[in-house]
């Protein structure tokens, strides 16, 4: 079941040989660095965003899809925007501009794209909704953060359609995490091919170490990376939930653990979530999620 050396090798050989690595619209880089200021105001947002046409177009047709319950259609990206909401806007600008890089690029039977979205919106959502009760002042970049985290499973699928296909026999089989299934198949995981793109791309160092790291917190790193630590919490939870890729149950809850008590140790207001509202939370945040998706098809579909 263990690849060989030389076969891990390769990997990270052959992605040094890509050449038709896909760039980060600048409207991406802008509105990342933009969104970490402290007072962030829809108008300068709307100016960002008027740089990329489509994504005009595409902000406005969800908008008005009829999920707003609008009485008169919005032409005004502005207008649009204050209704839309600043997470709205922004899973909106990630879906359209990084998803979409990879999106329909391999579309096979084993990877599901609709929920390799909703898992990263739920963490995305699950993670602020943490970072806000514990009244972190990133809480924008842990949205971020949440739904670029796994960003490397897309970059194994559209460079290495055929081992991730491996990967999920061998998850099957053998009734493991995904995870767990890249570290056995090819010895190098989601975490290290989205690190790779991390670099590629020039993301701010935290990004890219909630890239690489968000599968292993350690103590020292909830206090040097508040970020990375609510976007463990939110993954584990999100895992837990459901609407994953995994094709393994999930049923280590982060609640029990060590870390855990370090955690709320750290950021005291998490000890009122009791477990009973943790799972209503989650399933608010991940339900929330889930609408998005189907919204964001929906658009889709209709082009
Ligand atoms: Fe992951
Ligand atoms: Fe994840």
């Amino acid at each position: 079941m263990n690849s060989s050396v030389n076969e891990q090798l390769d990997i990270r050989k052959e992605l040094e040989t890509i050449t038709d690595l896909p760039t980060l619209p600048h409207v991406i880089v802008q509105l990342m660095s933009y969104l970490d200021e402290p007072d962030v105001e829809f108008k300068r947002i709307a100016q960002i965003i008027q740089e990329d046409p489509p994504l005009v177009a595409q902000m406005l047709k969800i908008v008005n899809s009829g999920f707003y319950g609008l009485p008169n259609s919005i032409d005004d990206l502005h207008q649009a925007l204050v209704i839309l909401g600043l997470d709205e806007i922004q899973t909106i600008v990630f879906a359209d501009s990084v998803y979409s890089i990879f999106y329909n690029i391999h579309e096979n039977d084993f990877f599901d794209y609709q929920l390799f979205w909703q898992h990263s919106i739920g963490t995305a959502r699950l993670g602020y909704a943490l970072a806000s009760l514990a009244t972190l002042p990133q809480k924008r970049t842990v949205y971020t953060a949440g739904l670029l985290h796994d960003i490397g499973r897309l970059v194994i699928q559209l460079y290495f359609p055929e081992h991730y296909r491996h990967i999920f026999a061998i998850a099957h089989e053998h009734q493991l995490d995904l995870l767990t299934a890249e570290v056995s198949h090819l010895n190098f995981t989601h975490t290290e091919a989205g690190y790779w793109i991390a670099e590629k791309w020039n993301l701010p160092d935290t990004l890219k170490d909630v890239i690489l790291n968000h599968h292993n917190l350690d103590e020292e790193t909830i206090t040097t990376n508040p970020i990375n630590t609510f976007i463990h919490i939110a993954n584990e939870f999100a895992r837990l939930w459901g609407n994953t890729l995994e094709v393994t149950p999930v049923t280590i809850s982060i609640e029990n653990t060590e870390l855990w008590h370090h955690i709320t140790d750290t950021y005291p207001s998490l000890k009122s979530l009791q477990v009973k509202d943790l799972i209503q939370f989650v399933d608010l945040r991940m339900e929330e999620a889930d609408a998005f998706v189907q919204k964001l098809k929906q658009t889709r579909t209709d082009e």
